[in-house]
């Protein structure tokens, strides 16, 4: 009985090893502690969080719609469909307005860029992330999702 005990415990050390080194071989861990965290314990949790800011948009858009496109949708970028309805999107959320039609409503691109570089301007209790502020979305990729929901009609 002991020594299969003691073999499952070595089996079961095999398979964290295993596992430990496959995880080990991944790519390494993103670095997230410049975020803010509600944590009482690690540092993240004294971090303050961003400031909201007003960036307005300068010169004209510039924007490419078919890339704008690709960054919003993507799961590992913008990701907007996790709660916003958007055209050619698949399997979006219901936490924000459908952004669908979102060309067709007359905004403008200024305040559509504003809007996504931080909607705490708007609504200071916005779930939205300030995807500028954050800087999750840089300035040029804001412009191409800004073209891509104006050219949804
Ligand atoms: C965690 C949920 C969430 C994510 C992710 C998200 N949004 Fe939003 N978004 C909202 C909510 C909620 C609103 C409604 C505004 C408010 O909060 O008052 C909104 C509003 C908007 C509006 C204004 C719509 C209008 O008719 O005025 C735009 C434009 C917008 N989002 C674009 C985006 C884009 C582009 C992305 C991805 C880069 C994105 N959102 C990601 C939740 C989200």
């Amino acid at each position: 009985m002991k020594s299969i005990s003691a073999n499952c415990r070595a089996a079961l050390a095999a398979l964290f090893l295993t596992t430990a080194g496959q995880a080990g071989a991944q790519a390494p861990a993103p670095d997230y502690s410049a975020y803010p965290c509600l944590s009482y314990t690690l540092d993240c949790g004294k971090l303050a969080t961003r400031k909201p800011q007003v960036k307005m948009l300068e010169g004209t858009l510039n924007g490419n719609a078919e890339k704008g496109k690709q960054l919003a949708q993507a799961r590992n970028n913008g990701n907007c469909l996790a709660c916003h309805v958007m055209k050619g999107g698949s399997q979006p959320g219901t936490r924000g307005p459908d952004l669908s039609h979102y060309g067709s409503a007359g905004r403008s691109d200024a305040e559509t860029y504003t809007a996504i570089h931080d909607m705490r301007t708007r609504n200071p209790d916005t779930l939205m992330p300030p995807f500028g502020t954050n800087g999750i979305l840089s300035d040029p990729e804001i412009r191409d999702i800004v073209a891509f929901l104006q050219a949804s009609k």
